[in-house]
């Protein structure tokens, strides 16, 4: 069985997390990798604090495993009863992305909370460590959803060696045992995984959403900027969304200055398309290993799977 540090750190048996997607990440997921000896997490930003709590307690009561709350943090200043309900239900471990997590350190470790940080540069990884997280997830590009531009491959060995003993998880692009594997080479002591649990049943994603995750290619998605322009939600530069091109990217991807001038026009088709579940131009957030994804097993069959091909990868591994 794959066992590493992050395993001892979470009092987990498979090092395998579940992203904390918004929307796509709720106590269901959440519930069913802990349930299968991973650390699930759910995705707090897209819904109020009554939600966040019932999906708290619905984790607590389909399994008394370790699981935590993700949060991107650069919204967390206008929703703090969020993070307030995770410390309040006394949540095991807390994920911040996105900012530095420093202010929150005090406030997590006085609730007993492990506390995660997900990064997409050496020099974010070194403020998390000083700022004394557990562990610390290193984000490729590769990515699904919110991401940043150095590759996965890249960015997992130079945050290892920069913040070495730290335990390191890789995200961005594993999906299956061999990018696992991988990683582990790499010198992460885990995988933090979210588009290989967009299709399963227990994924927030809609029908049409899981049908298009299952259907696409690693070609498929691209890096941009276009659905955050039209719902009025700007990121810092060196982040944007990896999602797939559809009809909406193609037609504004590149000309993000006349996006804006015709803001009102293309939020209102966005909206429409998201409450019709209309593909074709509502984001689909898909990282590149999604041309990895072609079944819909359910979210503790991924984790398990993941783990043991990755075992055998290792074991039968020869050049
Ligand atoms: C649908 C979707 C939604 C996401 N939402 C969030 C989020 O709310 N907060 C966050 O920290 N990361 C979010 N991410 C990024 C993940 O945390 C993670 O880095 C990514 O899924 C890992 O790469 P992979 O998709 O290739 O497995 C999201 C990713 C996807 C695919």
């Amino acid at each position: 069985m794959l066992h590493t540090r992050v395993c001892d750190v979470f009092g987990i048996q498979i090092p395998i997390v579940n992203a904390p997607m918004a929307i796509a990440a709720g106590g269901e997921l959440a519930a069913a990798v802990s349930g299968a000896g991973g650390l699930g997490l759910i995705g707090a930003m897209r819904h109020d604090a009554h939600w966040l709590q019932a999906q708290i307690r619905m984790v607590r009561e389909r399994t008394d495993r370790p699981f935590g709350v993700g949060f991107v943090t650069h919204w967390l200043p206008d929703t703090p009863e969020l993070y307030e309900t995770a410390l309040e239900e006394r949540v095991p471990v807390i994920m911040h992305s996105f900012v530095d997590p420093a202010p929150y350190m005090p406030a997590a470790k006085k609730a007993g909370a492990k506390v995660i940080c997900q990064v997409q540069t050496v020099e974010g990884a070194v403020k998390a460590a000083q700022a004394q997280v557990d562990a610390i997830v290193a984000q490729g590009t590769q990515a699904g959803g919110h991401t940043g531009l150095v590759s996965t491959m890249t960015l997992v060995p130079a945050v290892v060696r920069a913040v070495s003993p730290l335990p390191v998880i890789a995200a961005g692009g594993i999906a299956d045992g061999r990018t696992m594997a991988a990683t582990l080479a790499l010198g992460a002591q885990g995988a933090l995984i979210g588009t290989a649990f967009l299709a399963s049943p227990e994924s927030g994603y809609t029908p049409n959403q899981k049908r298009r995750i299952l259907h696409m290619n690693s070609s498929d998605t691209v890096l941009t900027r276009v659905f955050e322009i039209a719902r009025g939600d700007e990121w810092p530069d060196d982040i944007a969304g990896r999602a797939d091109r559809n009809a909406f990217v193609d037609r504004w991807h590149g000309r993000e200055e006349q996006l804006r001038s015709r803001l009102q026009e293309a939020a209102e088709a966005l909206a429409a398309a998201i409450v019709d579940d209309d593909v074709s131009t509502a984001p689909v957030w898909a990282g590149t290993g999604v041309g990895l994804v072609n079944d819909t097993g359910s979210a503790g069959d991924i984790v398990r799977r993941i783990a043991s091909e990755a075992e055998r990868d290792l074991r039968d591994f020869q050049v």
